[in-house]
């Protein structure tokens, strides 16, 4: 393999958008996720984030990274006033709008409206989910864990409820993403629809005969 060497101050002494670039895709795919919230007095927010990541199954629980709050950022007020957001998933359909979230809408911009992506509401969560998504869950806010390494923030949300395309459950619980066209994202603005290789057994150490 030929390979081009960087240490963290061939790193640090990158261009900025480069090291951003560079940084953002080289460690892998990330799944892309639409985060809904309202603020108090009801008014609709939606963004996309990328580091949306597992926490735990019992209780479930599902965090994402929020860069550093320097200006006002909706999605982060909304969750610190409301305690719920929603995580919908992302299908090859809505892609493009689900990207143009990320655009600096004023404050009392609902990108519900300004991408035309549709606003539903749940049974437990007040925030709201995108109607065209196979894949959603309403979640409360469990805590906000402030990382100090770089300002950022790790919000943790508990599923309150969910809402799953029928067919896309397994027998065995397994959710079958990729029936649904849901899109995986690596950096912020390279889309992919991945594909399913195979599914493995459990892994075991063989026996030794
Ligand atoms: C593909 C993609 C992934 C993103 N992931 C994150 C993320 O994980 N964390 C974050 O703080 N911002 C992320 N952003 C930026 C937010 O979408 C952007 O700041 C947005 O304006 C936030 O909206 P809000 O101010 O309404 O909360 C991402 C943007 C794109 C295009």
């Amino acid at each position: 393999m030929d390979l081009k060497y960087f240490d963290l101050k061939a790193i640090l002494d990158m261009d900025d958008m480069f090291r951003r670039y560079f940084m953002n895709t080289a460690e892998g795919f990330k799944n892309a996720a639409l985060l809904g919230t309202a603020n108090s007095d009801g008014l609709t927010n939606l963004a996309i984030f990328n580091s949306v990541v597992h926490i735990g199954a019992s209780p479930p629980l599902i965090g994402f990274i929020h860069r550093p709050v320097t200006v006002p950022k909706q999605t982060f007020t909304n969750i610190q006033q409301t305690g719920s957001f929603t995580i919908n998933l992302i299908t090859k359909g809505i892609y493009k709008k689900a990207h143009q979230t990320s655009a600096r809408y004023a404050p009392d911009i609902s990108e519900f409206e300004a991408t035309d992506l549709q606003a539903e509401f749940g049974r437990k969560v007040k925030a709201p989910y995108v109607a065209e998504s196979p894949v959603r869950f309403g979640m409360s806010l469990e805590e906000i864990i402030p990382i100090r390494s770089n300002g950022t923030y790790l919000v943790i949300g508990k599923v309150q409820e969910m809402f799953i395309r029928k067919d896309l459950i397994a027998d065995d619980g397994n959710v079958e993403l990729h029936k649904a066209d849901i899109i995986a994202v690596s950096g912020l603005d390279n889309y992919y629809l991945p594909e399913l290789i195979e599914r493995l057994p459990y892994a075991k150490v063989p026996a030794t005969t």
